[in-house]
């Protein structure tokens, strides 16, 4: 049975008892404790802990998430079992049933026929456990099931515990595993070996709530839910291994089309008795899913967070690929056979697959070159290694090779081997180590930030901060928190810096690009100046300021006032930015897809995913279309409505929002301009006032940048080149409309005259050079010249110097040594004529044992080498050195 069919039946199953089939969420979702969602149970968390009703006739609902697990990205395919990407099918119920309906959900499932819809598990070979005192769920198993006590076990916390490892909803659980058979490890139960017994089903009664956790990584049971609620994860992979009938992920439908094309491509056969090879098989087919699946979700490489988790990906696969044979580009093919594998299950796959191949090429070509330097570095590290007799790398070589090159040490040790050296591996680790404690002090630190974000977590459960700010610049507000050096206080005095939490304001805090409002708080004498605002998640405000005069206590009722200058500027800048990214997308296509922004009053910067410089023409074509869209002066129109509504209207940018969310919807000039924006906006496009772009730019790997200015800041920069353009005219005597051409002619005269100077040069460099001919000595059967030319003359020029000479003394045996004092320096070139050499002379020698007089050193072939020394009084022992050399031959 096919991946996709076995979606489609939990689906097709759990609807026909009422559930409502949620689509999977972004693997992206704005919750800052997760950098992918990891459960099929995370957009529901508001549900469960009863923050909001369930929007979902019956209130229950089932969905097959999407999920991504990164946290051991260096285990992936040593085992078979683990994947970073997997698709956790799922029930829950709000409030409706409880154990004894999850229990039955599932089992009839499972094991149901295939006709009936099921998926024909044999009931014989399943296993349940469930929590240590939960005898409910055993005696459901056991009395309402028909399942055997013997196949019923009970453990502990560890296994039958579920909790998001953060405070949140957690419960005790019931897991339903699939008996392998004694091919697969001993009997016993999933108590004995959790390989032969598979988990396939997760069921979680999840009716309490968890604490923080102790050092030791425990915690308590805090408090109880609203409701009883159930959340199930049935893994999807797994259950598609039992019923294609193979022995892991790997070989399923999804998977296995990726070893094929990596076996294609590398030339080397999987499962074919090396363990290290198949490994590096399974990291491209399980990184090429997760990488392929995340960048779907809008995510770009890049040095930090989610985007180095993918350039990590990314990197891996190549470097598999390439240990395992391959020379060339491999992304692109990867990415396109699972892109075919994951289709019929992810239909947004077809409209996305340039952009995927291209985010991904991209990222491979720039590691490609990284590998290329790297592999220089190697070479020369290996070389020295081997000169000096080591058999052995350095480890701090290897590191360095690792940490500035991101060169993988197994990449390092194979390429060691080739080189007949091994690596010395403690000293690696012990770099290694260290640099893993450097980082671990940084999350301290880092950690410590978010120890401060606990610190409001009261107000963001219990007082979230209304905002009012769309309507209105000023308004009343009453001080519910006080916080100064990490700290709540009940007052705050002149001078004091503080964040100040209100229970209403009109205040923008800075969220989608759009920096944070500035303004004042007052309050009689009282006056606090406000320098920037904060979002807590997404509810909190947070008010961060000086108090200038006056003081303020907790629960005053203060006037809470905008800057409008400063609002007026960002509003023209955002809605600026929402005209340049249509205006792109008109002029680039679809594919041209947002990847971040930023719009302070009179500056705008908007990057996105295209991979190719735009040319002049094209941003000309988008200056135009933007400010056209100024002088249409369009009315701005705001409405909120739901994801799927503004899904249905056009709009852009649906990143990392949920089923059933509110979404406020930006709409410019009707099809114009569609947005999913919290932003505030001027009511008509003509207040932006002229839209001015700067240029564009590369901001790493496949994401370009442009940036532009607004309103009077345009103004401003027009006509500051308007002023340049008139200066220049002045000074070069042209009107300005000519002034390209005038400097194009300049340039081009310049060129000319700087081409003439090097010929006279070159020119007067060799005309005294016959005459140095006439005064070379004879020694034994040698013509030898040894001069040092006049102060200045650098080593190029040297070197030409002295194959002249060779040239006209090529008919004799000659040596030529010519030296200079360039400010300090010493350079020396030598050259020697076909006959020299023959005779036994070579350059790079003479250039060694000059080096011994001048304190300096170089090198070269026979017949001409350099080097560079910094003592011009050994220059006349050096001369006589290489006469006596000469003469002994
Ligand atoms: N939340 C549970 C899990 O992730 C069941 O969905 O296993």
């Amino acid at each position: 049975m096919q991946t996709h069919e076995i979606r489609d039946r939990f689906t097709r199953h759990f609807v026909k008892s009422g559930h409502t089939a949620v689509p999977s969420a972004s693997l992206i979702l704005d919750d800052p404790t997760l950098l992918f969602v990891n459960a099929g149970m995370v957009p529901f968390k508001p549900y469960f802990l009863g923050q909001q009703n369930p929007p979902f006739e019956n209130s229950t609902a089932t969905s097959i998430q999407k999920c991504v697990r990164t946290l051991d990205i260096e285990e992936v395919g040593i085992t078979t079992r683990h994947n970073t990407f997997f698709q956790m099918a799922g029930n829950f119920s709000f409030g409706q049933y409880f154990k004894e309906g999850a229990i039955r959900h599932a089992w009839s499932l499972l094991t149901s026929s295939v006709d009936e819809g099921g998926f024909g598990l044999d009931p014989e070979l399943l296993w349940v456990t469930v929590f240590l005192d939960d005898d409910e769920a055993a005696e459901i198993w056991e009395k309402e099931i028909g399942v055997p006590k013997e196949r019923i076990q009970r453990l502990g916390m560890e296994d039958n515990f579920w909790h998001m490892g953060v405070p949140g909803p957690c419960g005790p659980c019931s897991e339903i595993y699939y008996d392998r058979g004694p091919e697969y490890g001993i009997e016993g139960g999933p108590e004995a070996d959790d390989n032969r017994y598979m988990e396939i089903w997760n069921l979680v009664f999840m009716e309490s709530i968890r604490g923080e956790s102790d050092a030791n990584g425990n915690f308590e049971v805090v408090g109880e839910l609203p409701k009883k609620n159930i959340d199930t994860g049935m893994g999807v992979e797994r259950v598609a291994c039992l019923l294609q009938n193979v022995e892991n992920v790997y070989e399923t439908d999804l998977l296995r089309p990726v070893i094929e094309a990596a076996e294609d491509l590398t030339g080397t056969k999987y499962d074919a008795g090396s363990q290290q090879n198949d490994v590096r098989f399974r990291v491209i087919a399980d990184h090429s899913r997760t990488g392929m699946m995340i960048i779907l979700d809008g995510v770009t490489p890049s040095n930090e967070g989610r985007g180095y988790i993918l350039r990590r990906l990314l990197r891996r696969i190549v470097r598999s690929a390439r240990l395992l044979g391959a020379t060339g580009e491999t992304l692109e093919t990867f990415m396109n056979t699972i892109m075919d594998t994951m289709t019929p299950s992810f239909p947004e796959i077809a409209d996305n697959r340039e952009r995927i191949i291209r985010v991904a090429v991209n990222e491979e070509r720039a590691f490609l070159k990284t590998l290329e330097s790297g592999t220089q570095r190697f070479d020369v590290a290996a070389t020295a290694a081997k000169e000096e007799g080591a058999q052995v790398l350095s480890g701090e070589q290897a590191f360095e090779l690792h940490d500035t090159y991101g060169f993988p040490i197994d990449l390092t040790m194979e390429m060691a081997r080739e080189a007949g050296l091994e690596v010395d591996m403690a000293a690696f680790d012990r770099a290694m180590s260290e640099q893993r404690n450097r980082a671990k002090a940084d999350n301290r630190a880092k950690k410590h930030g978010a120890a401060d974000e606990s610190l409001y977590r009261d107000w963001v459960d219990n007082q979230p901060t209304e905002f009012v700010g769309y309507d209105n610049l000023v308004h009343d507000s009453r001080v519910i928190g006080l916080v100064r050096d990490g700290e709540t206080v009940n007052e705050a005095k002149a001078g004091d810096e503080v964040e100040v939490i209100l229970d209403v304001t009109p205040m923008y805090a800075e969220s989608g690009g759009q920096t944070g409002d500035r303004g004042r708080i007052v309050m009689g004498d009282t006056v606090l100046s406000i320098n920037d605002v904060q979002k807590i998640g997404k509810k909190l405000w947070v008010h961060k300021g000086v108090v200038e005069a006056g003081g303020l206590d907790l629960g005053s009722t203060v006037r809470t006032e905008v800057d409008e200058k400063w609002r007026h500027g960002a509003r023209q800048a955002h809605t600026a930015t929402h005209l340049v990214h249509a205006a792109l997308r008109e002029v680039l296509g679809p594919t041209a897809v947002q990847a971040g922004s930023l719009n302070k009053p009179g500056y705008l910067r908007f990057d996105f995913n295209y991979t190719e410089q735009l040319t002049d023409a094209q941003l000309e074509e988008i200056t135009t279309i933007a400010n056209q869209a100024v002088d249409a002066d369009f009315a701005v129109n705001t409405l909120e409505t739901s994801l799927e509504e503004a899904k249905a209207m056009g709009a852009m940018a649906l990143f990392g929002e949920n089923y059933g969310n509110e979404v406020r919807v930006v709409e410019i000039g009707g099809p114009f301009s569609i947005e999913l924006c919290g932003g505030t906006h001027v009511a008509h496009s003509s207040q932006i006032g002229p839209i001015a772009v700067l240029g564009e730019s590369s901001v790493g790997s496949g994401a370009r940048r442009i940036e532009a200015y607004s309103g009077m800041d345009s103004f401003r920069y027009f006509s500051k080149e308007a002023a340049l353009a008139s200066a220049l005219a002045q000074e070069f005597k042209t009107p300005s409309e000519k002034l390209p051409e005038r400097i194009a002619e300049l340039a081009d005269k310049l060129k000319a005259a700087e081409k003439e100077i090097a010929q006279l040069h070159q020119q007067q460099l060799l005309s005294n050079t016959a005459d140095l001919v006439n005064q070379a000595e004879t020694i034994g059967e040698f013509a030898v010249v040894t001069v040092k030319l006049p102060n200045g003359v650098n080593a190029g020029d040297l070197r030409t110097i002295a194959q002249d000479l060779r040239g006209r003394m090529v008919e004799q045996a000659a040596v030529i040594v010519v030296a200079s004092d360039n400010g300090g320096k010493v350079p020396v070139a030598v050259a020697v004529t076909p006959a020299g050499v023959d005779k036994g002379i070579k350059a790079g020698d003479m250039i060694k044992l000059i080096g011994g007089y001048i304190d300096g050193k170089g090198g070269g072939k026979p017949d001409l080498a350099q080097g560079s020394g910094s003592n011009v009084e050994g220059l006349d022992d050096a001369f006589r050195a290489v006469k006596d050399e000469i003469f002994t031959k």
